[in-house]
């Protein structure tokens, strides 16, 4: 597995960590499917981990603003607008322009993997483990 969860990723909450390795297995197929050279059309395989991210990020990011307001965490606002740029931009991914065009699917593959990868990454280390040291 080259994406997956590292110990400095964990919060300590069950059920986040649970939640973000989802997150992390995501992206690993996600990396799967940039280095599937077999299957040569990969928009079916695009639109559903893309939809996919949507409802699991939607689901996680729900129930970590849940946390945050049962601990009274004084960022809450600040947080949830992150969460809600995240979701624009996994949004305006072009999925239907690309269709037929197989080398710009593998490019949108490889931008998805980056932007998730990256996001995942800062976001977790930076801004969830804030409310966890406040807690
Ligand atoms: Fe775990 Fe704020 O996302």
């Amino acid at each position: 597995m080259m994406y997956e969860m590292k110990p400095e990723f964990y919060t300590g909450i069950e059920s986040i960590d649970q939640e973000h390795t989802r997150l992390f297995e995501l992206a690993q197929e996600t990396h799967e499917l940039l280095d599937n050279d077999i299957l040569q059309d990969k928009s079916d395989s695009l639109v559903h981990l893309v939809s996919e991210l949507i409802n699991y990020t939607r689901t996680h990011f729900s129930n970590e603003e849940e946390y945050q307001k049962s601990i009274g965490y004084a960022h809450l606002k600040e947080h949830a607008a992150q969460h809600r740029a995240f979701e624009a931009r996994l949004s305006a991914f072009d999925l239907d322009s690309i269709e037929n065009d197989f080398k710009k699917q593998n490019e949108t593959v490889q931008s998805l993997l980056t932007f998730l990868m990256n996001w995942l990454v800062n976001h977790i280390l930076e801004e969830d483990m804030m409310y966890v040291k406040k807690k």
